[in-house]
């Protein structure tokens, strides 16, 4: 099997992201390689990944591992302290050792999920990421961040682990529901202004391409974002820099988080980074940092893909006050092609008109 590979580099902890079409049968290889142990928890949600769990199983048994399948219920609302508890008992209850291993078989959610379970189960397993949706292949299955939400706020109780190998099989996307896959575009777009500015013209010129799945399309795709990811990951792992780094890859996300959490994540993480992008990309260009052109770009994506989220379910009042109401949230903003501006002095009434512009979508109609 042919994978491309792409290291993220972290002296000792260092690990390779395997990246190919119809790879996931070599799983189990891969594990031996990197000297898995016998015993293997595999965490995957019962939505339609169904068919990867078995692969993943079957390639798993016959390279001589013992892996236990758990499954938990899918969603953004299953993320929570609670639900690793109950992970955690099914592990005692299987005498899962402190040598065990985690793989995550799933999305960005039972990434997170399965990161922190492994993170604090008997302080430590080895964790393997093999993510299945387009979010996680470009994203969140790299960097060794986790994390699930809490009553109070998303992401709150989370820690770093590092995997020890990622493996990325493109061929799994086919079976995404056509939303996740344009979610996950939203995650793609936020490269286009964090080192990766060509991603602009290869989205906007294959649209059909990845509404299909392609494989090779959606290869070079993701191989782009994890590139960029690897090298800031591998400069800040812990995001502590406040200007360059990991923070760079927030861009969207003020608006994003703030639209996940007020909608009571009926709208998703991508999606919500997809309208962040265009809110803070307006705002952006309300300050004269990104051209007019290339938020339109932005918006066209947004409507040849058929994105059906809107703004339309979240109010103004509860947006803006979310986000400006005498804190100084920070903003990510996007400025043109492959870069951003870290900012803290967004005003309500800038919020306000941006919010209003993405809404209405005034800006496309001038395409
Ligand atoms: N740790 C990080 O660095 C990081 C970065 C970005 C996002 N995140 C987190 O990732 C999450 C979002 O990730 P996501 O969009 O992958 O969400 P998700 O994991 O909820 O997956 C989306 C949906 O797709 C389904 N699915 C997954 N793979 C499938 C497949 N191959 N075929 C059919 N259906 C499939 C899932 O069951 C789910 O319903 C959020 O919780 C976000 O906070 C974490
Ligand atoms: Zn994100």
């Amino acid at each position: 099997v042919k994978h491309r590979t792409i290291r993220v580099d972290l002296g000792d902890r260092s690990y390779p992201v395997y990246l190919g079409d119809r790879v996931i049968a070599s799983l189990g290889p891969l594990c031996r390689r990197h000297r898995g142990p016998d015993r293997i928890v595999v965490l995957a949600d019962s939505n339609r990944a169904r068919v990867a769990l078995r692969k993943a199983l079957a390639s798993l048994t016959s390279a001589g591992f013992d892996p236990l399948p758990i499954i938990m219920p899918p969603g953004e609302q299953q993320k929570t302290p609670d639900r690793v508890s109950r992970i955690h008992a099914k592990m005692l209850a299987a005498g899962i050792p402190r040598q065990g291993a985690m793989l995550a078989l799933g999305g960005g959610m039972v990434g997170d999920v399965a990161g922190f379970t492994a993170a604090t189960y008997r302080r430590g397993l080895m964790l393997v990421q093999c993510p299945t949706t387009l979010l996680s292949q470009v994203d969140s299955s790299i960097g060794g961040k986790n994390g699930v939400n809490h009553p109070a706020a998303k992401n709150a109780v989370g820690t770093f682990l590092q995997p020890r190998f990622v493996l990325s099989d493109v061929r799994l996307l086919r079976t995404l529901p056509r939303r996740d896959l344009i979610a996950g575009v939203g995650e793609v777009l936020k490269y286009a202004f964090v080192g990766a500015p060509d991603l602009l013209d290869t989205i906007a010129g294959n649209i059909r391409a990845i509404l299909r799945t392609d494989p090779e399309t959606l290869l070079g795709i993701a191989a782009r974002c994890l590139r960029v990811k690897a090298r800031l990951v591998s400069f800040d792992e812990k995001e502590l820099l406040q200007t360059r780094g990991r923070i760079l890859l927030n861009a969207g996300h003020a608006v994003g988080h703030a639209l996940e959490s007020l909608s009571g994540y009926r709208i998703r993480h991508g999606e919500g980074v997809f309208l962040g992008l265009l809110v803070e990309g307006h705002l952006a260009w309300q300050r004269g940092w990104l051209p007019a052109r290339t938020l339109r770009r932005l918006a066209g994506i947004y409507h040849d893909l058929g994105a059906r989220f809107t703004l339309d379910e979240i109010t103004d009042r509860a947006l803006v006050r979310s986000l400006a109401s005498g804190k100084s949230t920070r903003f990510v903003l996007p400025c043109g092609r492959g870069t951003v501006k870290v900012v803290h002095d967004v005003t309500e009434k800038e919020l306000t008109e941006a919010i209003g512009a993405v809404r209405s979508f005034h800006f496309i109609d001038s395409r």
